[in-house]
């Protein structure tokens, strides 16, 4: 057991409570897949902050953008006037958007207040108040996005009543549906869709409602893809009623499942898209992206914010925007989750092992392995009496202590890979291994 250095002690007594954390330790510096501790550890980084630092950490050219414009304008105050980065990233986000017609962008600085303005936007230019989300979505922390929020109780514990007019219903997840994980997509997207029928039906009118909410690769809720049915239904529900489909793409963008947006996946369009995270690559950047004839309806001063949209951060999202091009991320991404996905199909091969994982699923390099749990909610026919216990927990922390960041995701053992999108092979695999020992070694404690 390594000493905690005095700048931890310092860290526990005056940062809040409210945070948890994989490790007490201090980051020191962040290169490319690794980063430095400061008890000596060079962890290798499969949780790229959260998705953020999705080209490594302190990518040169990002770094190098984000400098150089230190030097010429750090703040253009978006409600004072245009500012260079802010129009030349919408000019290389346009031709990589997953629909034409979404041509008309605001920039913030989180996912949460994308989510509140993306809100804010179906209700005013609806007219109606109401807004659909999916079980299991996880949309931020602040009150309008927490209330949208229903992955885990504890991001609004003791904040009740929350926003009104949210309605949340199942998402195509097996587990949701009380359904084993070789349950097809149809089946699942078909009972999802009867789920949301009934909601219209029995609890709140489609013409009351603003907008559908949905990650199309749900997150903090078990890192499962919507499947393309599912998606089409809710389009065809949304055309129907009047209602705006969002597309909360934070997590799911910028190449990390595979394609730009993982809404291509379906060839759905979104009436609202949000992004974050992997658009700047740890710069603080969000957008609320629509159509023009939607945005037309606002009214100036509707939207805007301080730091909204700021010169430095979206200068390294230009720059973002050239690496993943310049850098051949896709190419990688595609190769790496082949490696990722066999790596993990190995491991299931294992007589030991395989009967403890669930599934494995996910896109790109948005990928999760579920265990399998002896506990469960009261109801749960998924419980499994023979399997250890947290076992998802166990194996991140086991990992932690073998120099990997690795993060658990959902109220079920789910352990999520999110790894920079330009690992090497060599990277990747040493992970994997990591994780693989890891595995083994908790299940054989029990
Ligand atoms: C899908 C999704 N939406 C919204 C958010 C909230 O973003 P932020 O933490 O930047 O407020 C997150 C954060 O993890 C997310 O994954």
């Amino acid at each position: 057991m390594r000493g905690v250095s005095t700048l931890t002690q310092f860290g526990q007594k005056h940062v809040t409570k409210g945070l948890g954390r994989l490790t007490e330790a201090v980051v020191t510096k962040g290169e490319g897949s690794y980063v430095q501790l400061d008890d000596g550890r060079r962890m290798l980084d499969f949780t790229t902050g959260i998705g953020v630092t999705s080209l490594g950490h302190c990518h040169p050219k990002v770094s190098k953008a984000a400098a150089d414009q230190c030097m010429n304008l750090v703040h253009g105050q978006c409600s004072i006037a245009f500012h260079e980065p802010y129009l030349r990233l919408i000019e290389k986000l346009l031709p990589i958007m997953p629909d034409p017609s979404l041509d008309s962008f605001f920039f913030w600085n989180s996912g949460s207040e994308a989510v509140e303005g993306a809100i804010k936007m179906a209700r005013w230019y609806t007219g109606r108040q109401n807004i659909i989300t999916m079980q299991g979505g996880y949309h931020g922390r602040t009150f309008g996005a927490m209330a949208v929020t229903r992955s885990k109780t504890i991001y609004s514990e003791g904040c009740h009543p929350l926003m009104p007019g949210v309605f949340p219903v199942a998402y195509p997840y097996w587990h949701q549906h009380g359904l084993p994980p070789n349950t097809s997509e149809d089946e699942l997207s078909e009972r999802s869709l009867y789920q949301l029928d009934l909601l219209l039906s029995q609890q709140v009118n489609p013409k009351d409602v603003a907008a559908i909410l949905i990650e199309p690769v749900i997150g903090e809720g078990g890192y499962v893809p919507a499947p393309k049915s599912y998606l089409e239904g809710l389009r065809t529900v949304c055309d129907k009623h009047g209602i705006l489909l969002i597309i909360d793409e934070v997590q799911s963008g910028f190449l990390r499942t595979g394609k730009y947006f993982a809404i291509e996946y379906s060839g759905v369009r979104p009436d609202i898209m949000i992004v974050a995270k992997g658009i700047a690559n740890g710069f603080p950047l969000s957008g609320i992206i629509s159509r023009k004839e939607i945005t037309d309806k606002l009214s100036p001063g509707s939207m805007g914010g301080t730091y909204a949209g700021n010169a430095v951060a979206c200068a390294a999202g230009v720059a973002v925007a050239d690496a993943m091009k310049e850098d051949k991320i896709q190419e990688n991404v595609a190769a790496r989750s082949k490696e990722l996905f066999d790596s993990l199909a190995e491991l299931r091969k294992d007589a030991e092992i395989g009967s403890k994982i669930l599934d494995v699923r996910g896109r790109g390099l948005m990928v999760a392995v579920e265990f399998a749990s002896p506990t469960g909610t009261p109801h749960d026919p998924l419980v499994d009496p023979s399997a250890p216990q947290n076992l998802a927990k166990r194996v991140a922390k086991r990992c932690l202590e073998k120099n990997l960041f690795i993060l658990t995701t959902s109220v079920y053992e789910v352990i999520r890979f999110i790894p920079p999108l330009n690992i090497s092979k060599e990277d990747l695999a040493k992970g994997c291994k990591i994780f693989a020992e890891a595995v083994k070694e908790v299940v054989r404690e029990g």
